[in-house]
């Protein structure tokens, strides 16, 4: 038996988690799942983004998976109580460290990339892996009234140690790829970005099968839209990574479809959509559930071992895109729309027990 959390948030964030939910629950029978509150729901319930039952509740699991947090009633809260808040906070309890996006064309989808056609055709599959943990997210913070007005400070912090662990994720993610990690920073400013490459330079010696590069951020968010196909792994701070990640994300026509893992050092791992809560069709279903299907897809990979059942539901994806059915933020001429419910309906149906 495990244990699953289900932290479902605000927004759309019920909607798809029930989907995910259906899908794990027909594809193994031995998941146990206990919903918690998050974000926005808890600020209600609580008076705080992320309570301590929450965390205990994630603390006696196996796996978390997550759907979205914020929406605009709670975007006057006060910072530390903001929706956003017990996403970093979750991250840092469970050290996960690293934010596993890959980002994966779909065949049926390539009329919907805004990219040409000829640049995503031969199919793009970039893993953009994040840190998570540390950088401008984290450092020390102030805002302070000068004479002059009002001083704001954020400040990106790293340690050697700190990049240490997710270039090892790195290195190790891209040997069972293509071989290739990118390593983006802004070296050419940011002290930060220094220590950043000469610690990847340090370890790229026990990986003499990878081959590393590196790469500034400016010149990788043109790269990604110019020439996706080149890139295999990419492994980048915080901040870089979650800016890459939602333009990256849209080559493969709707951000809708991008499930991501952060994960530690061992099994634990918390599984959610890259898409946010779209508060404007919450409870409208209409929201795409692919993300979050896929998240669990994920989820039954890197924490359960559960190879055969989470290609069988990527599978299911794939088969039902092929067929035409199509959620409204991936619609084309001649497919088929369908709402939230129906997508996970017949993704659970397409699913092939072998
Ligand atoms: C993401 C989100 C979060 C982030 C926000 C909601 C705090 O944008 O997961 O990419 O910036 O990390
Ligand atoms: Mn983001």
């Amino acid at each position: 038996m495990s244990r699953i959390a289900v932290l479902s948030g605000d927004g759309v964030g019920p909607e798809i988690c029930s989907r995910a939910v259906e899908v794990l629950s027909s594809v193994c029978r031995d998941f146990v799942f206990t919903e918690g509150l998050i974000g926005g729901a808890a600020i209600d319930a609580y008076g705080c983004p992320l309570p301590e039952e929450t965390i205990r509740l994630c603390r006696e699991s196996d796996g978390i998976l997550l759907g979205a947090v914020g929406g605009p009633r709670w975007d006057r809260e006060p910072s530390h109580r903001r929706p956003e808040k017990a996403l970093l906070g979750l991250r840092k309890e469970f050290e996960l460290f690293a934010n596993l996006r890959p980002i994966v064309t779909h065949a049926p989808l390539i009329s919907s990339s805004p990219l040409r056609k000829e640049i995503v055709a031969e199919g793009i599959d970039i893993l953009i892996i994040r840190e998570l943990n540390g950088g401008i997210y984290y450092g020390p913070r102030e805002r302070k009234e000068d004479p002059s007005g009002c001083v704001a400070t954020d400040t990106e912090i790293y340690t050697t140690g700190e990049i240490e662990r997710i270039a090892h994720t790195a290195f190790r993610m891209a040997r069972k790829r293509k071989g290739k990690v990118t390593s983006v920073d802004k070296a050419n400013v940011l002290e930060s970005s220094r220590l950043w490459r000469e610690t990847l330079e340090s370890i790229a010696g026990e990986y003499p099968d990878v081959i590393l590069e590196h790469m500034y951020v400016d010149n990788c968010a043109m790269q990604i839209i110019q020439d996706p196909s080149r890139f295999d792994v990419i492994v980048t701070n915080n901040m870089f990574g979650d800016i890459l990640s939602d333009e990256a994300s849209v080559i493969t026509g709707s951000i809708g479809m991008l499930p991501s893992a952060s994960i530690g050092t061992g099994t634990f791992g918390l599984y959610e959509p890259v898409h946010g809560s779209a508060p404007d069709i919450a409870g409208k279903d209409t929201a795409n559930p692919i993300a979050a299907i896929l998240s669990a897809a994920m989820m039954l990979r890197v924490s359960f071992g559960m190879m055969k059942e989470a290609r069988a539901i990527e599978e299911a994806v794939r088969l039902v895109l092929e067929k035409g059915y199509r959620t409204r933020d991936i619609m084309s001429d001649g497919c088929i729309q369908v709402g939230t419910e129906e997508m996970g309906d017949l993704i659970r149906r397409n699913i092939v027990a072998d």
